[in-house]
């Protein structure tokens, strides 16, 4: 007889988000948790993320904690072992990333090889993972979330998002007419817990101006949200 778990595997439609313990990722496993996803929430904070399903649960919603650190190639195992044993994947959010600021020379090595790890190594692993079982199923969709910094190169702020938009947008070409989605979300400036935006002002009030609303002649189209 099929247990409890197994059953619910079968009948649920799952979203994997990847930072799923704060800021934006915790605002998206919340809202699909509610809309009855099954949501498989990553992050590295146990508490955080074992604080979510019981939150959801008083509603109509379901989160798995999957505890894993990104970073680490033990971490990204895990999720990708949990992905090959679900049965229905509607979406990936690749959301996890750090931020990084100041002089690329002068700040330690170790902060720009982190940032490349988790921004760009952790969603092409994911991307890839998820793309290779929702292809041949012919549906779910990716987010992979990017930056209003990824539009433009600017001195002391490194640009992993301008890979994750470009990935985006170029895996979005390749996979057109499969049924399977792929974009980029780029925000602006939101308080979250990530550090360079929830302490600086002047910063908040700088990119605020880069999401001034475009003419349709200039809004971006394949596969991109800003
Ligand atoms: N806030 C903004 O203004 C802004 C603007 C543009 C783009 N973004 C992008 O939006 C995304 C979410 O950021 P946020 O603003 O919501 O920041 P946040 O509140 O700091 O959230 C970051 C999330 O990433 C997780 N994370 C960090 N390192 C990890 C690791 N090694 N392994 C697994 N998970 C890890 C954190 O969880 P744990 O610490 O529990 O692991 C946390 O859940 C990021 O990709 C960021 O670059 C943010």
């Amino acid at each position: 007889m099929m247990n409890h778990s197994a059953k619910h595997d079968q009948e649920k439609r799952w979203a994997i988000v990847t930072g799923a313990s704060s800021g934006i990722g915790l605002a998206f496993a919340r809202k699909l948790s509610l809309r009855g996803h099954s949501v498989l929430a990553v992050a590295r904070r146990r508490e955080r993320l074992e604080a979510l399903p019981k939150e959801t649960g008083r509603d109509r919603g379901h989160a798995e904690p999957l505890v894993a650190d990104l970073l680490t190639e033990q971490g990204l195992a895990c999720v990708i072992q949990r992905i090959a044993s679900l049965n229905n994947i509607a979406l990936l959010i690749n959301n996890a990333g750090i931020a990084t600021r100041g002089n690329f020379l002068s700040a330690p090595l170790e902060g720009a090889i982190k940032a490349s790890r988790l921004n760009i190594d952790a969603v092409v692993r994911l991307t890839h993972e998820v793309l290779r079982v929702m292809i041949p199923k012919g549906h779910g969709a990716v987010i992979n979330v990017a930056s209003v910094v990824a539009f433009q190169p600017s001195p002391h702020f490194a640009v992993y998002k301008a890979f994750v938009l470009s990935f985006t947008k170029a895996v979005a070409e390749e996979v057109k007419n499969t049924g399977v989605r792929v974009m980029a979300l780029c925000p602006g400036a939101a308080r979250t817990e990530m550090e360079m935006f929830s302490h600086n002002e002047g910063l908040l009030g700088k990119l605020r101006s880069l999401t001034v609303t475009r003419p349709p002649s200039m809004r971006p189209t394949n596969g991109v949200k800003s």
